[in-house]
């Protein structure tokens, strides 16, 4: 199949695009909700058990990670040299300093939405303030380029860019998703890239952009419980995520958190 027709199977019709909003508000609303719970001498089990409670009990969804593959909890807390996927865990408690990515899934009525940001521990260090807020820019830039007719190695570019023009790395790993009735689908969405390469965004297409920016070299690590994934120069990692929709004028931003404005 061309990159074309394949991009035609994938689009969503009208009512499977209210079921995805439905799913990336509830996903926000979870990002929304634990904030208030990120400070020194709270561990990322309990950070868990807090959005796992609020997701099934007052959301009635449900949280896509829990047995995702063999994950073993709700939602994953990437604290630090942690690019992603990290495992909540009773002992690992947030200390000053730390930065922690909280990425949720919800599914609700058969439809995912996929979000992550990032948070401050207490006072974070320059450099780490300064990797938090291009790791975001690389998002929104990516964002900004959505719509009908864009390549998605127009936009891997463009995130490629900025995170490497800043002295960052981006990580190449893993990769945004197409999303839907499933957690992973078609297209990959890579973070890095040519123009003019890879699927043409189409009307009612619905993937995430998720770029993993490191503060050192790109290269990661995975640890022996197979899930956690780690620089493997030990230096700091950012990464945020949106669910997002191409319009036919442009993009909607699913997972959109009342916080952000985007026009
Ligand atoms: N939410 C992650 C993503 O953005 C995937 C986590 S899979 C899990 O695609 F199993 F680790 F939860
Ligand atoms: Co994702
Ligand atoms: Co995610």
């Amino acid at each position: 199949m061309s990159n074309d027709s394949i991009m035609k199977d994938l689009t969503k019709t009208p009512e499977e695009i209210a079921k995805m909003r439905v799913a990336g508000q509830l996903a926000a609303e979870v990002l929304e909700m634990i904030g208030d719970y990120i400070k020194p001498g709270v561990s990322t089990g309990e950070l868990d058990r807090i959005c796992h409670d609020y997701i099934i009990s007052e959301q009635n969804a449900i949280p896509a990670c829990l047995n995702y593959r063999g994950f073993p909890k709700s939602i994953c807390t990437s604290v630090n040299h942690v690019i992603c996927h990290g495992i909540p865990s009773d002992s690992k408690v947030l200390k000053s300093g730390d930065i922690i990515n909280v990425d949720v899934t919800v599914i609700k009525d058969n439809y995912h939405g996929d979000t992550s940001k990032m948070f401050f521990v207490g006072k974070p260090s320059l450099q780490a303030e300064r990797l938090v807020r291009v790791a975001q820019e690389c998002l929104y830039l990516g964002i900004e380029m959505v719509k009908p007719g864009v390549h998605l190695g127009d936009i891997g570019h463009k995130i490629q860019k900025h995170a490497e023009s800043n002295r960052f790395a981006v990580v190449r790993e893993y990769c945004g998703h197409g999303i839907g009735r499933e957690f992973h689908e078609r297209p990959q969405v890579l973070h890095f890239g040519k123009p003019g390469t890879k699927e043409k965004l189409e009307p009612g297409l619905c993937f995430t952009i998720e770029p993993m920016v490191n503060a050192g070299q790109r290269h990661c690590r995975l640890l022996p419980d197979k899930w956690t994934v780690v620089t493997k120069d030990h230096k700091y990692s950012a990464q945020w995520e949106h669910t997002l929709l191409v319009t036919e004028i442009g993009v909607d931003v699913l997972t959109r958190r009342s916080e952000e404005a985007f026009d």
